[in-house]
Parts: structure tokens; C-alpha cells; sequence
């Protein structure tokens, strides 16, 4: 009989334009493995039945993402978390053992910092302002929190200034977030005085959006990081650009943090051949030059 294909998949709602698929397909083929990895757009009433399916011993699903919104709703559903994950408060990862125990990760975080470390940028002493107070920032934050090369300041900002206290106290009971300070407006993350600016907001996004940085604040020297990848370059990373700072946007994070899962799913190292093929495919999948 023909053993059945393997599945692996994301879920989450929408997921219209998530690169995923594109990037582990190009990974199963590399490793010349029978697996799909397909989207699993699930609404929130469908999410118990999903996941009472998956514990069935016939299910063919062997890994999973998880994105917005689910990767916090998605706890009650582990059979155990790892230590980050639990800090951060988010899953986006999900190895299915062959007992078909869930067992929940964050990869985001640590894919984050192996983006930062790609680029050289050593985070030890640096100052780091932050835009946004989102899921992204939850992970990035306590990435930056933990790290031994620890920051001197991380100054964090967003529009509704109430989603910071509450994620700030959220998470100091799980870790120590002494470097953190939160400020109410954008002049008090002082930008000019930063090494490194992350933009984890979603403005940027869209064609019409401004920058919400203006241009004259960026210099030589920092590192401008702008979590969105589509489009390749934002306004903010143009003004960046034009200002001789040193810029990277969200992909090298997307690779890193899907390298990560699916090692976690190989319960093994990846190649460095097949890992080339899955930043290829994403960078062709966005027209990257
Ligand atoms: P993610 O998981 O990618 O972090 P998210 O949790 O939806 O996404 O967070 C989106 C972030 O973008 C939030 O910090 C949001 O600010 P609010 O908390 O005030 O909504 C920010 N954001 C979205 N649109 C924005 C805008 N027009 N101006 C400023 N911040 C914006």
C-alpha cells in the first residue's frame, strides 16, 4: 500500500498572502521528501474540531504554523509548551510527536535574532527603540530581554500606548525587563540617539502610507529593521536608505523563524543546499532582485 502523503501546514485567518507554502514546498522538494505543506485559513468555531482531529492516529498532519490570531489562543490546545514560548506568550510552531503529543514553540523570537546576528549586529550595550506593541513585538521584546548580549535601553512606542503597559506587565513576571522603557510619543523614543530601530507596526504596508519616522531623524551607523518584507523596500527604509543607515526588512526573520520550525519538525539540522532553496523561493515568490 501506498504510505499516505505528509502534511504540514499554517493556520490562521487570513492567511491570503502568507509565504509559507512557497517556502517549505521548496524545502520538501530539496529534501526530496513526499510532504505538502498546504494553508489551513480556520475560523475561530472550527479551531476544537481541527484540533481534535489532529490527535487522531490516522491524522496526516505532522507540523504546524500558527499565525495571527491564533498563535496565543492556540496554548489550550499544547500538551506541553516550550520554555520560550511560554515567556512570550505565543505559539507559532507545533511539532505533532508520533504519539501524536502536540508540543507548542516560538521560533519567531529566536528567528528574529538570527536575522540580527546574519547582519553582525551585536546587541550588547546598544539602544533600541521600538515602534509598535503587536504580536511581533511580544516575541522580539523578550528575545531582546533575554539575550546575554544585553541591551543598554530598549525604548518602546506605540499609538495606543495602554497595549505597552499591558504587555509590559505582562511579561515582567516572566522575565527581567529592566532595560525596557516605555514612552508615549514617538519624539521620546529618540531616534537619533538609537543603534537599532524596529518597526513592528503594519504601516508600511500599504502603498499610501507614510513613514511614521521622519526622514532628518535616521543617520549613518544605526540599523534600521523594518519587520515588513511586501513591499521589499517601506518609506521608512527608503528614508533610511537615503540617509546612509544600514536597513533590513522582515524576510531574513520569515526565513529564519521557517528554517527553525522545520527543523523542530525533522527533529534534525537542515542543509545549508535546502535552506538556500527556501530563501530562493521566497525571494523569487516576491519578485526580489
Ligand atoms: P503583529 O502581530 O504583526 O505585531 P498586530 O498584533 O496586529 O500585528 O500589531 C499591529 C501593530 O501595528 C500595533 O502596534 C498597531 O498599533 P495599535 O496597537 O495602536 O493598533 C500598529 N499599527 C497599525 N496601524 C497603525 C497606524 N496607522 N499607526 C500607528 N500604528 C499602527
Amino acid at each position: 500500500m501506498e504510505e499516505q502523503k505528509a502534511i504540514y501546514g499554517i493556520i490562521g485567518n487570513p492567511l491570503g498572502h502568507s509565504l509559507s507554502p512557497v517556502m517549505h514546498n521548496a524545502a520538501f522538494q530539496a529534501l526530496d521528501v513526499d510532504a505538502e505543506y498546504k494553508l489551513f485559513p480556520l475560523k475561530e468555531d472550527q479551531l476544537d474540531e481541527f484540533f481534535k482531529d489532529l490527535k487522531k492516529e490516522d491524522s496526516p498532519i505532522f507540523g504546524l504554523n500558527v499565525t495571527v490570531p491564533y498563535k496565543e489562543h492556540v496554548f489550550q490546545y499544547m500538551d506541553r509548551l516550550s520554555p520560550l514560548a511560554e515567556k512570550i506568550g505565543a505559539v507559532n510552531t507545533i511539532f505533532i510527536s508520533k504519539n501524536r503529543e502536540l508540543i507548542g514553540y516560538n521560533t519567531d523570537a529566536p528567528g528574529f535574532m538570527a536575522h540580527l546576528a546574519e547582519l553582525q549586529f551585536n546587541t550588547a550595550d546598544k539602544r533600541i527603540a521600538i515602534l509598535g506593541a503587536g504580536g511581533s513585538t511580544r516575541a522580539i521584546l523578550t528575545a531582546l530581554c533575554m539575550i546575554p548580549e544585553r541591551p543598554r535601553i530598549i525604548k518602546i512606542y506605540n499609538r495606543t500606548t495602554s497595549k505597552v503597559d499591558e504587555l509590559l506587565s505582562d511579561l515582567k513576571v516572566k522575565i527581567n525587563i529592566d532595560v525596557v522603557e516605555p514612552v508615549i510619543s514617538i519624539d521620546d523614543l529618540d531616534i537619533p540617539g538609537c543603534d537599532l530601530l524596529i518597526n513592528t507596526t503594519s504601516v508600511g504596508m500599504s502603498k499610501e502610507d507614510p513613514s511614521l519616522v521622519e526622514e532628518d531623524l535616521l543617520r549613518p551607523g544605526m540599523l534600521v529593521y523594518d519587520l515588513i518584507y511586501n513591499p521589499p523596500e517601506t518609506p521608512l527604509l527608503k528614508f533610511a536608505r537615503n540617509q546612509g543607515a544600514l536597513t533590513a526588512n522582515g524576510l531574513g526573520m520569515l526565513y529564519y523563524q521557517g528554517v527553525m520550525a522545520l527543523q523542530r519538525w525533522a527533529e534534525t539540522e537542515i542543509d545549508e543546499s535546502v535552506k538556500y532553496q527556501m530563501r530562493l523561493a521566497l525571494e523569487e515568490a516576491l519578485g526580489y532582485e
